[in-house]
């Protein structure tokens, strides 16, 4: 693999000159090292050189190129964010060195979120492959390319556990289960960070947003959260604690209130539980503009305040905000904020700086000018084979009536859709360091896995939106839709004539990449008119319709269920996308993904996730009672459930076998199952474990993930699957506070996905 062979680079690339002042001779890259080395150079400082650690600046209109060298002669700079090509970091790092008195080195961020010059599946299709090797694999190629374009930190991963499609940012999480999340998080800091973030080709994380932004009322961005301790120390926090646990040096506050109090002002949240209870050591940072925010939240009277809010919280660095330098020299004069306070904040941005090894080798992620690539955007740079690898993987099959799928490599197809040859929607949001013109549409893809055995008519059918308020919406900041002038009649009847010409229908529709990002939530989840108006038209048609679905949410989709012979869920699936979904679509691969979040029937289910606690008046379909909990105008359940994914083969769960009835107290027990592939095709599953406590002191989910493994089995193939159960496994967070195991029943639920189950109980004694 590409990034495996560039390694020996670094090895090469270690000759740097180190950096020169006496006291920073190259040093052990332990805590204890780091200690005496950041106690000794903040002995050194100015109180104004430790406010200028504090800032961190994104170059750009208000703070162009000659402002921030004025910044970083008068050392009033601790790091940049938004700068992502080498050359142009180095010039940064050069005046430091060249100009600062303590010459203490910037570090270089970036929202690398799913690949930085490969654009890889969006986070939300990463947590539907429930393949860690595979997310193991993105953080790696992540962590190089931004490494090798002389960056030192990301802004991921996002963990934000979500229930909330409405919410534009669900596509950038891991969707609606912590346990999930968490493994996705833990996976995700491993691989980026590697054996360290000094190495030269990883990158530290800053995980974010914490905390609970997943939870926005309403799903509405930015909006405030108000949750149960329960509720957020059993479903939400997890994730971060877990990407902490795996070493995560960084952590971006969120900027929604939590109960009353946004995070940015929260000392409960970022004092108490991250630094006290959870020992972190590393950096917090604002999220952009979060400080002045603090005054519409209403819980500062001007930007003083807010400022001396913040950092008393423990909000250590501050994103896109002068505020801090501006205001934190007097506040400490009066005696508003005590030098300890600021020390103690510089401390932990000089920490991180020291693991990433900065203090070794200012320049250990940029190497000698002449190694900088000629070509930032250089085809040879991207990954191309793993994006396609890992593509295929996160692709969900929702729907596939007498085996329409996979498609012959035969005849002629028609492929119809706004969302068909779009290279810009298909690498989803947060995608800016990659090029729109390398990625593979879904066209193009159809034509390589065809050349020379089919023929693939296309024609763009509809406009991703008919509505001008919601385009001028999209392309408000970017052209990010290409709206096609012609009127909406003609668009359709140039793919209704097209359909007509072929065998079989595929119709790419979905999301434009805008419409599900940040700033984006939405209070309708179905799809725009003009494609509903679309996909009735082909249906009318008679010939069998594949859809293929392109969009960063749960959508509501009855319609396009009944519509579709075959139904595909494909994401944002990244530059590579294209070839992924044709090798998906004409059987090169069987697909194994799973839905890492509930569907809704419509936006009046919301929330509506796996984990749902019990009510005391359950409805049951069988013997519908008025006096239950439902809805008299909808069935309670999703469309498509948690967990849920199909094949192009067959698999048969057998009945759960424990290796006791009975766990001792602290003790452990094994949940097996056999699985066996009864169809015609190899294929990949994942087997999930659930579990549920019957009877405890609070009211617990109906049933809850524990684990999964996803397998590969050869036709006929049959394995046993064994889940060990742990008692951290039934523990939850009780009235007070107490994380308890309960003696008591235990169900415990295997599957291949959460709502059909192989069922069995033991008792914890
Ligand atoms: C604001 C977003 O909320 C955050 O996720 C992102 O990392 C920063 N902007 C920097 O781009």
């Amino acid at each position: 693999m590409k990034w495996i062979c560039s390694v020996s680079l670094a090895v090469s690339l270690s000759i740097q000159p180190t950096f020169a002042d006496a006291l920073f001779a190259p040093h052990a890259l332990t805590p204890e090292a780091r200690d005496i080395f950041v106690t000794r150079l903040l002995k050194k400082m100015t109180l104004d050189e430790k406010i200028g650690q504090l800032r961190l600046i994104s170059v750009g209109p208000d703070t162009p190129k000659s402002a921030i060298r004025d910044m970083i002669q008068h050392g009033q700079i601790g790091a940049i964010f938004n700068t992502v090509t080498r050359s142009d970091i180095r010039v940064m790092q050069d005046q430091v060195m060249q100009l600062s008195r303590l010459k203490i080195p910037l570090f270089f961020a970036y929202d690398v979120v799913h690949g930085q010059r490969t654009v890889f599946p969006i986070p939300l299709a990463l947590a539907s492959s429930w393949d860690l090797d595979a997310v193991a694999q993105v953080g790696r190629i992540s962590a190089y390319e931004a490494a090798d374009d002389g960056l030192n930190m990301t802004w991921a991963p996002m963990v934000d556990v979500s229930r909330e499609p409405r919410w534009g940012r669900i596509s950038e999480g891991f969707g609606e289960d912590a346990w999930l999340t968490a493994e996705m998080g833990r996976t995700m800091v491993e691989a980026m960070q590697g054996k360290s973030p000094a190495d030269r080709y990883s990158v530290m994380t800053s995980v974010k947003h914490f905390a609970l932004y997943g939870a926005v009322e309403g799903g509405r961005d930015y909006n405030s959260v108000d949750m149960s301790p329960q509720r957020m120390f059993q479903d939400y926090l997890s994730p971060y604690k877990a990407s902490l646990d795996a070493g995560s040096g960084g952590v971006m506050v969120a900027l929604n209130a939590i109960n009353g109090v946004p995070a940015t002002a929260n000392s409960w949240l970022l004092k108490d539980l991250l630094r006290n209870d959870w020992k972190f050591k590393g950096i917090t940072i604002s999220d952009h503009g979060a400080i002045k925010e603090l005054i519409k939240h209403g819980v500062a009277s001007d930007p003083r305040d807010a400022v001396r809010i913040a950092l008393k919280s423990g909000v250590d660095m501050s994103m896109s905000d002068e505020f801090y330098s501006r205001y934190l020299p007097e506040l400490v004069k009066n005696y508003e904020v005590s030098e300890q306070e600021i020390d103690d904040a510089t401390r932990h941005v000089l920490n991180v700086k020291y693991d990433m090894g900065l203090f070794n080798d200012p320049y250990s992620h940029l190497g000698p000018q002449r190694s900088d690539p000629p070509d930032t955007n250089a085809e040879s740079r991207l990954h191309r084979a793993e994006a396609r690898d890992v593509a295929r993987k996160s692709i969900v099959l929702l729907k596939n009536r007498l085996e329409t799928l996979p498609l012959k490599k035969s005849g002629t197809i028609a492929l119809i859709g706004p969302l068909a040859d779009s290279q810009r929607d298909i690498m989803g949001s947060w995608s800016a360091a990659g090029v729109a013109k390398q990625s593979i549409t879904l066209l193009q893809g159809m034509k390589d896995a065809t050349a020379g055995k089919a023929t693939v008519l296309f024609a763009k059918g509809a406009n991703v939106t008919d509505n001008t308020g919601i385009q001028n919406f999209l392309n408000l900041y970017e052209k990010s839709v290409d709206i096609d002038p012609r009127p909406a009649q003609q668009l359709l009847h140039e793919a209704v004539a097209t359909a007509k010409k072929a065998d079989v229908i595929v119709a790419a529709v979905g999301e434009a990449q805008g419409m599900a990002h940040e700033a984006s939530s939405r209070s309708d989840l179905t799809l725009p008119p003009s494609q509903t108006m679309l996909l009735k038209a082909l249906k009318a048609t008679g010939k069998p319709l594949v859809i293929v679905l392109m969009n960063g949410r749960p959508l509501s989709l009855v319609k396009e269920d009944q519509y579709a012979d075959a139904l595909l869920e494909t994401w944002f699936s990244g530059t590579e996308g294209g070839h992924a979904i044709a090798d998906v679509l004409f059987g090169d691969y069987n697909p194994s993904a799973r839905l890492p979040v509930s569907f809704p029937r419509s936006v009046g289910q919301i929330p509506i996730y796996y984990n749902h606690l019990p009510t005391g008046r359950p409805y049951d379909f069988r013997q519908p009672n008025k006096y239950t909990s439902h809805y008299y105008d909808a069935a309670n359940g999703p469309l498509y459930p948690f967990g849920y994914g199909l094949s192009y083969t067959t698999f048969k769960v057998s009945p759960v076998s424990l290796s006791a009835k009975t766990m001792a107290h602290n003790g452990r027990i094994n949940a097996s199952v056999t699985v066996t592939n009864t169809g015609k095709r190899a294929g990949a599953t994942v087997v999930q474990l659930y579990l549920h406590d019957k009877v405890a002191s609070m009211s617990r989910p109906v049933k809850e993930l524990k684990g999964f493994k996803r397998i590969m089995l050869n036709v006929g193939e049959s394995q046993t699957v064994t889940f060990p159960i742990k008692v951290e496994a039934l523990m939850f967070w009780n009235a007070q506070m107490r994380q308890v195991a309960e003696p008591g029943q235990f169900d415990v639920m295997i599957g291949l996905d959460s709502a059909r189950t192989q069922d069995a109980g033991f008792t914890y004694q």
